[in-house]
């Protein structure tokens, strides 16, 4: 097991308003900040566009880092409705996350727009998560390693310069929101195979988070696994002391 600093990193999706979202923020920015284990574990949260300045002015100076949950594949110009990777960096955005589960089901992003947009978040100086994951019946059909190799390809194919500046997540569509969490064996067995592809490819250390109905109970068994180097938290992001035990487990 290399020593690869864990990342937890919460996906609001599209939850929060003004005044409850002060308390979250304020109570992990807190919480964290009183954490014995702040320094051993990278920490942020990546919320829905319009809370973004927010975000920024609660956890400025602190060290939670703040995100998008997507990024326009282009950088300015007539794309009605789009927000580009300069405007995230403008509200101080570490990470953008791509190619969630629910983007490619829901919005239709091929693997290819995937990686058109990690390329966009790295020009824009973002970290990219790159988030890859099988459907139940991909799962079942035992083809399940094939469908995380074809998601991952055109994304490698950027080269290890920007592989190297990425994090990726996997995310068994089965266990997001689910309650079913991958066993701790099932998802090591793809994070082994995520880290041989990114080993081919000269990026051994580029951190592979696991995601789906992650929570303080299940964490730190996860966590534990070779391959595993933090998670992507849905749900238990949105309870800060759940959040922070999460978190803790990551240190
Ligand atoms: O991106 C995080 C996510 O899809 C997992 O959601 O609610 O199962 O933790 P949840």
């Amino acid at each position: 097991q290399q020593n690869i600093r864990r990342l937890v990193l919460g996906n609001w999706k599209m939850h929060g308003e003004l005044a409850a979202n002060a308390q979250l923020l304020s109570a992990i920015r807190s919480g964290w900040n009183q954490s014995s284990n702040a320094a051993a574990c990278d920490v942020g949260v990546c919320v829905p566009f319009p809370y973004l300045s927010q975000a920024e002015s609660a956890l400025h100076g602190s060290d939670i880092a703040w995100g998008a949950q997507d990024i326009s594949r282009f950088d300015k110009g007539a794309y009605t409705g789009e927000v580009s990777g300069t405007m995230l960096a403008d509200f101080g955005c570490r990470y953008v996350l791509v190619g969630h589960s629910e983007r490619r089901s829901m919005h239709a992003e091929s693997s290819d727009v995937v990686a058109d947009k990690a390329k966009a978040a790295l020009a824009a100086g973002l970290t990219p998560v790159v988030c890859i994951g099988e459907s139940l019946e991909e799962r079942e059909s035992g083809r399940f390693l094939d469908v995380i190799h074809a998601q991952l390809a055109p994304v490698l194919a950027l080269g290890s310069e920007a592989v190297s500046r990425m994090v990726l997540a996997y995310e068994p569509v089965w266990a997001i929101g689910t309650g079913k969490t991958a066993s701790p064996e099932q998802a090591q067995e793809v994070h082994a195979a995520i880290r041989a592809a990114l080993v081919a490819v000269k990026c051994p250390g580029v951190r592979i988070l696991y995601g789906g109905s992650v929570k303080a109970a299940n964490a730190a068994t996860l966590f534990a696994q070779a391959d595993i180097d933090g998670g992507l938290i849905g749900g238990a992001a949105l309870v800060a002391d759940e959040f922070l035990r999460i978190a803790e487990a990551g240190a």
